[in-house]
């Protein structure tokens, strides 16, 4: 079942805390793969109800991005939670969550700011007041549904570590379930933004991941001098692909590592075909 209006879907969760049943939340913008299936199946497997939510958040979009061609595919993604056993997809319009006008500038709407060493690094870096969009409607969604569990792919690693800090210091009473990484069997990690590219650009985007199991294999010999590890990436470049960056840094809070542990995970992010991609791996 597909519901558009909060007061809706407060009414039904209303319902199913007073029978005493868990709410699982699955927060999406659609366009669903097998990395998004994986939390879903997770969350419909650990909990009595499971609420995927699919909207493309605009606040989270920097000027320039890709906001308007964004996949929106709702009947499909509808159709596979369905089969998938979710009880609602929640997907509601800009105005339903921002109101009229869309009013979404800070100077209108209540924002939750993530710490700045959180944000002034990875993706933060070039996409300024990403983190601030994504935990605002992550909040909101929080408070609309008020769920036991939430459920966020390590995909995104920096915005999984941003989401628990918000979750401890604003004292949400939400379990965050964190999902591991779904890649093809060609080691791509899937992402709604592989569809913008050609068949040669996604073998291209093969680079990073190859980037990663590669430090991770160094890693494993005994290499641990982060300079070290962070040169063995570079025969694996070409003119095809941009590096925007490759960090070596803390799982927990995002510190610099100048030498490797089993406490750091490798960022990348990277640029084929004019399409940003990342991927991260623990090492
Ligand atoms: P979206 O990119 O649609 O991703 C929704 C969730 O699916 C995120 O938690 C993401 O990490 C996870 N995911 C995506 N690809 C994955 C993969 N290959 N393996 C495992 N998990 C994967 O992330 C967002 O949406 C938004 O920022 C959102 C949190 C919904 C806020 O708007």
């Amino acid at each position: 079942m597909i519901i558009h209006q909060i007061e809706e879907l407060r009414k039904l969760i209303k319902s199913w805390k007073k029978e005493g049943l868990t709410i699982g939340l699955v927060p999406t913008m659609g366009a669903l793969h097998n990395g998004h299936l994986s939390l879903i199946k997770k969350s419909v497997e650990k909990c009595d109800r499971t609420i995927v939510s699919v909207f493309v958040n605009p606040i989270q979009f920097c000027p320039g991005e890709d906001l308007e061609k964004y996949p929106r595919t709702l009947d499909a993604d509808t159709k596979l939670c369905e089969d998938a056993g979710v009880s609602i997809v929640f997907a509601p319009s800009p105005k339903e969550m921002y109101g009229e006008g869309h009013i979404m500038s800070n100077d209108f709407l209540t924002y939750v700011i993530p710490p700045f060493f959180y944000v002034n690094k990875l993706c933060g870096k070039s996409r300024v007041g990403h983190f601030d969009g994504v935990c605002t409607v992550v909040n909101k969604l929080f408070n609309i549904v008020q769920p036991d569990f939430a459920f966020f792919g390590e995909k995104d690693r920096q915005q999984l570590i941003i989401i628990k800090k918000m979750v401890h210091d604003l004292n949400i009473p939400v379990e965050i379930i964190p999902c591991p990484i779904v890649r093809e069997e060609s080691g791509l990690a899937l992402s709604s933004r592989n569809k913008y590219l050609s068949e040669n650009g996604k073998k291209e985007a093969l680079v990073l991941n190859r980037i990663l199991f590669n430090i991770k294999t160094c890693y494993n010999k005994g290499i641990k001098d982060v300079e070290a590890l962070t040169e063995t990436a570079y025969s694996f470049l070409n003119a095809n692909h941009t590096l925007e960056y490759l960090e070596f840094r803390d799982k927990n809070n995002l510190e610099e590592k100048k030498v490797a542990d089993d406490n750091t995970i490798v960022f990348i992010a990277l640029h084929v075909e004019n399409v940003r991609l990342i991927d991260n791996i623990e090492l």
